[in-house]
């Protein structure tokens, strides 16, 4: 897998005075932001702060209304998502959107997409080299499978999974892209206790692969656990960012978030 690279000096994402508007909802207004490469860096704050329409904006899902995005040194504001997808972002989404009648392990070859020379849906056709592009694009959605732990599963029907195990089937989805950066909305949302620690261990060994996380989430333990920054918007601005540590202190943060949990 490619390195994800960067330091404090040159981040691999900077994001700086964006804006989303949806009528008359400001959902974003002036965000700056940098992310450092090779950590998980944490996206916290009240329902409707914006923490979803930043990661659309980021993936291209939105086109934002001003501001600029940019990832390893390249504009990527207002791409198309299979561009930004190209240039090494992932992401899953907060309500899981998975082929639910397609095999667990096809929805995996199809993260498989952008990485590969004919792409999942030519299948169909004769293309000479098909049969071992469809090989190896097979093999290696098995080992992303095995790397989240859903490898026994490869050929249950995606729908039929418990809706824990259908988040990480995302998570391998969006590995299998072999991104640079992968950004995770709520991940842990509809997991219990067992679940979610075993999520914030494979987060873990995602950032060990040289993969920056972004991961938006409510359960705090998981947060303070695991990130090494952490990122709070308010009403669609931010609030604060730094450590774990200097959140929990952040008497601001409390006041406008931890402070009503
Ligand atoms: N597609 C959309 N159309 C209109 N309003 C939206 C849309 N997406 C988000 N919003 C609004 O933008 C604000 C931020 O939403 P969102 O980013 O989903 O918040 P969060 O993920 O932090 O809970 C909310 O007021 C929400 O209603
Ligand atoms: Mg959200």
């Amino acid at each position: 897998m490619k390195n994800g690279g960067g330091t404090a000096d040159s981040p691999v994402l900077d994001v700086s005075g964006l804006e989303m508007h949806f009528g008359g909802v400001a959902a974003l207004q002036g965000v700056c932001h940098q992310v450092e490469g090779n950590i998980i860096q944490a996206v916290i704050g009240p329902n409707g702060a914006g923490k979803t329409t930043l990661f659309n904006c980021i993936s291209g899902t939105l086109v934002p209304s001003a501001g600029r995005i940019s990832f390893f040194g390249r504009e990527i504001g207002g791409l198309a998502p299979h561009r930004i997808a190209e240039a090494g972002i992932a992401r899953t989404f907060q309500h899981v959107a998975l082929f639910r009648k397609m095999s667990v392990l096809e929805n995996v070859m199809v993260g498989r997409h952008p990485r590969t020379r004919f792409g999942f849906f030519a299948s169909g056709l004769r293309v000479p080299g098909m049969r071992s592009e469809e090989k190896r694009i097979r093999s290696k959605a098995l080992e992303y499978l095995d790397l989240v732990g859903l490898a026994g599963s490869a050929d249950l029907e995606a729908g039929t999974l418990p809706l824990g195990k259908q988040k990480i089937l995302e998570i391998a989805r969006a590995l299998a892209t072999e991104p640079r950066m992968v950004m995770l909305d709520e991940p842990a949302g509809g997991l219990n206790m067992k679940e979610t620690e075993a999520l914030g261990e494979l987060i873990e060994s995602i950032r060990r692969l040289g993969i920056t996380v972004m991961l938006v989430e409510h359960d705090m333990n998981l947060i303070m656990d695991i990130s090494d920054r952490i990122l709070v918007l308010n009403h669609g601005r931010v609030l604060a960012s730094g450590t774990p540590g200097e959140i929990k202190e952040n008497s601001v943060v409390i006041e406008a978030y931890l402070g009503c949990e």
